[in-house]
């Protein structure tokens, strides 16, 4: 079993779709592990996206990301990382497949309305910034023996 670092960024929130992406999630069988819904400060933002500093969409990124609450979440299932990668979409919504969240809810690469991470360094990283390890809970959830075999 794999964790990833899910957020639904604050136009996902504004747009009251928060419980639509969860219930993809839950839908295709993985388990919330953890979720917290806050306002993120400059400092965390830029740790979070350090790896876009520099680069011309950053304080924009910046500005949209501290801009209002998100749900910052721990997600766990079989190979998540990459399978929540597949259930987001592209960067781009314009790219992004129908059937995808940002294929299906989101216009424009600036408002794609949720973050994934997008490799198990990063997911570590992203988690531990969001997140303290007693936070994150290990529990079955009851359909499992039907999920897994
Ligand atoms: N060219 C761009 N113009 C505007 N915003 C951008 C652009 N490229 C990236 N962004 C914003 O920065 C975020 C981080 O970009 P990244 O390349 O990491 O894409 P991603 O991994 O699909 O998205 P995220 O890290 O949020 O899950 C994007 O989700 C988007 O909100
Ligand atoms: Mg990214």
């Amino acid at each position: 079993m794999e964790l990833s670092f899910v957020m639904i960024k604050p136009d996902g929130v504004q747009r009251a779709i928060v419980g639509e992406v969860i219930s993809r999630f839950e839908q295709k069988g993985f388990k919330i592990a953890a979720a917290k819904f806050m306002q993120i400060s400059r400092e965390l933002a830029s740790e979070h996206y350090g790896e876009h500093e520099g680069k011309p969409f950053y304080e924009p990124l910046i500005e949209y990301i501290t801009s209002g609450p998100v749900l910052a979440m721990v997600i766990e299932g079989e190979n998540a990382i990459e399978a929540i990668r597949k259930l987001v979409g592209k960067t781009n919504p314009q790219d992004a497949d129908p059937g995808t969240i940002r294929g299906d809810f989101a216009q424009m690469t600036g408002r794609n309305i949720i973050h994934a991470s997008d490799s198990m360094e990063s997911a570590v990283r992203e988690i531990s910034l969001f997140f303290r390890p007693d936070e994150i809970i290990e529990y079955e959830r009851s359909d499992e023996p039907w999920l897994y075999e």
